[in-house]
Formats: C-alpha cells, structure tokens, sequence
C-alpha cells in the first residue's frame, strides 16, 4: 500500500510521528508532503527532528498568506504531487487551510482521500477551522474520527457509512514521551526568562484567530493573563506576536514572562511541570487532560469536550466577567480528584489507523 500524508502546521506534525512510525511497521510506502504552511524551525524543524519524523518526500513551500491564498496555493501546488505519486490512499490531518487543500487536489484527481481526526466540531460557523473540517469530512472517503462523539456528529451529518472509530493518535504521542519525561526526571527546559521551573507556574498559549485578531479582546486576554496569582509562561507563536506588535499590546506584564513555542518533548515536560494550563489550543486541552493538570479554555465551546468532564477543563471565553477573584481563583484551581477516563483511546491509534486503510483500500474510488 502507498499512502500520501499531507501536513504543513504543528499540529499535523505531531499526529505524524505515530502514523509514520506505525507505516514504517507495517512496511508501506509513505511519502509525505510538506506545504509549507509553517516554516518557522520553532513551528515545523524542530518536530521532524525531535519526534524522529523522515523528513519530507515533497517540500511545497507555500508558506503565510489569506485563507484563500494559501489554500489556492496549496491545492495549486499538490495537483502535480499527487498526479505523479497515485497513491492508495491520499492522508489529510485535522482542520487547517492544508488539510482542506490536500482534500481538495485528491478529490478531483479520484484518489481515495481519509481523513485523519475527522468528526470534530465546534459549531461555531465563525472558525476557519470549523469551515475545513466540515468540507474535508464531506469531501473524504474515510472518515477516521478519534471519539465515540466525533463519530456521532458525522452520523447526524449522514457520513456513518464512510466512518469508523480510529482512537487518537495524539495518545499514542502524548503518552510514550510523557512516560521518557517522567524517566528522565529533569524539570522543564526553555521555559520564558523569569519562570522558575521549580516553582508553581502556569503554562499558557494564545494563537487562535478568534482572540489574537481582534485588538480588544487580545488587550482583555492578555490584561486577564497578567493579573493571574501565579506566574504565567506565555509561549508565544508568532501569529500572536505579530497581531500584538500590529495592536500595540503589551503581553509581558504583571504575572505574565513571554517566551517562545517548544518542541514536543519540551511543551509535555512544561505541562507535567506546571500547575495548570491556559490556552486556547486544542491540542494542548487534551495533552493537559492526559497528563493530569488542569487546563482553563479561553474560548466559548471546544471540540474534545470530554476533557470537561469532572472539572479537569473549564470554557472561560471572557475572563473579565467572573470578577479578578474568581477568575484567579479559576485558573489556577488545583487539580480536581475526579477520575479521568480514556475517552481518546488506548494510545495505538495509530497501527489501528494504519489497518483501517488496508481493509478500506479499494482501487478505483466511485465518483
Ligand atoms: C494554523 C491553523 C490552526 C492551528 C495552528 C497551529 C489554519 C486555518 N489554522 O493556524 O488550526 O491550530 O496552525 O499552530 O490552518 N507564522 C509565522 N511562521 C510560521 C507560520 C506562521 O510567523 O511558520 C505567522 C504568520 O504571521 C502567519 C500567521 O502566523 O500569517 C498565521 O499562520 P497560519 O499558518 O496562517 O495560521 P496559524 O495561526 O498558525
């Protein structure tokens, strides 16, 4: 079997290191594709290296621009990949302009496309996010959805006949480093100058479009972060330093260092040490929910909403509302006692997911 994995943002590298692992096992030929949506090695190197990914077939490097242009670029630019490389199976990640793009090019080329985290939703129609997954779950022919709700949204949609329960890759990621950095012992490396790692902190990201673009909601976010009791690690990614450069606000101030994204190993070393986390990645909810910290949304829904469950996650879209006392008292509440499930699966999601397409591989895909 020869599969195309298609990823270009953070995100998408991380659920690449299990897949392209598990491919390796399994002795299938996996060309992956880079689009160049990150390109900063903070964003993009320093997962390929640090999580033992190959390094990418194709390299398309597309790089920042509007949604439609880099989507346009993207999709311009894979048509003559996948022409070429005719795989069984065209694999698209998550909900950015690149997964959307590689749907799209495989789709109008008749190549079988599966879609990796497929199901989620936030039903906030506003998100860009929210836009790509919905047109990649439409346009897939194999919906691999990581939860028993994310399976249940694509059947309210009609997809049921195209999905199945794959488990979250994430896990399978999430769990064998957090076991190394537990081994290895060490507290947290490249934490923001004046955050003591030996000392309690929280840990916090701010990228989402929704509370970076806005200048007076990130003015009320970061002025929510600074008043927090415990000193906060902001690890900024770019897209927020660059809307706050453009805004004139100020995020290092009051509780709050400024520092830069990590590596993988690095952020899960950051969580384990932290007292709790702030943010409104995603990614990072869940990583908080595997790891046992609790984590504070600053959006108003999220799309792993098992991560609410006993208090472990809490939506807190504007802080400002709960008065400085509660909001204090909220995010950096400790962590609840109450028992965590295993909503997001056993952590071989990965080798599952990789069987999936074998038994779903069909040679000509009915359009
Ligand atoms: C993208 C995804 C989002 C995901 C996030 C993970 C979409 C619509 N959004 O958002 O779902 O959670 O990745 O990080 O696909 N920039 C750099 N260097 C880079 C990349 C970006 O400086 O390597 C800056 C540029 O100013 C760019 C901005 O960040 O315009 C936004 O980048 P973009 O890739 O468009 O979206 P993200 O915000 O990273």
């Amino acid at each position: 079997m020869k599969v195309v994995s298609i990823v270009g943002a953070r995100p998408q590298f991380v659920k690449l290191a299990p897949i392209a692992a598990a491919m390796r096992e399994a002795g299938h030929r996996h060309h992956i594709v880079h689009t160049g949506q990150h390109y900063d090695a903070a964003l993009s190197d320093v997962f390929f290296s640090g999580l033992s990914i190959p390094d990418p077939d194709t390299h398309l490097g597309v790089g920042s621009g509007s949604h439609g242009a880099q989507t346009g670029g993207v999709l311009a630019a894979l048509d003559p990949v996948l022409e070429r490389e005719r795989p069984d199976w065209v694999l698209v990640y998550g909900d950015t302009n690149s997964t959307l793009a590689g749907a799209l090019s495989a789709v109008k080329q008749h190549l079988p496309v599966a879609h990796l985290e497929a199901g989620l939703r936030s039903f906030n129609r506003r998100m860009p996010e929210e836009h790509n997954r919905v047109l990649t779950d439409h346009a897939a022919d194999l919906l691999l959805a990581p939860t028993a709700e994310a399976l249940r949204h694509l059947a309210h949609e009609g997809l049921e006949d195209r999905a199945v329960l794959a488990g979250d890759v994430m896990v399978d990621i999430c769990l064998s480093i957090g076991e190394r950095v537990r081994a290895e012992g060490r507290p947290p490396a490249g934490l923001p100058d004046g955050i003591d790692p030996g000392a309690p902190y929280l840990l916090a990201t701010l990228h989402r479009a929704e509370n970076t673009d806005d200048p007076a909601r990130l003015t009320a976010l970061a002025d929510a972060l600074a008043d927090l009791p415990l000193p906060v690690a902001l690890l900024a990614h770019p897209r927020l330093l660059a809307r706050a450069e453009e805004h004139g606000v100020k995020l290092a101030r009051g509780a709050v260092r400024v520092g830069e994204p990590l590596p993988y190993a690095g952020m899960v070393a950051a969580v384990l040490g932290a007292h709790g986390v702030v943010t409104d990645s995603g990614g990072l909810q869940k990583e908080a929910y595997l790891l046992g910290r609790p984590c504070t949304t600053l959006r108003p829904e999220t799309e792993w909403p098992e991560t609410l469950t006993g208090g472990w996650n809490a939506l807190v879209p504007r802080p400002w509302e709960h008065g400085a006392a509660a909001w204090a008292d909220l995010a950096a509440r400790p962590a609840p006692r109450a028992a965590r499930g295993t909503p997001y699966g056993d952590g071989q999601a990965a080798a599952r997911t990789v069987r999936l397409l074998e038994e779903h591989q069909v040679t000509e895909v009915p359009r």
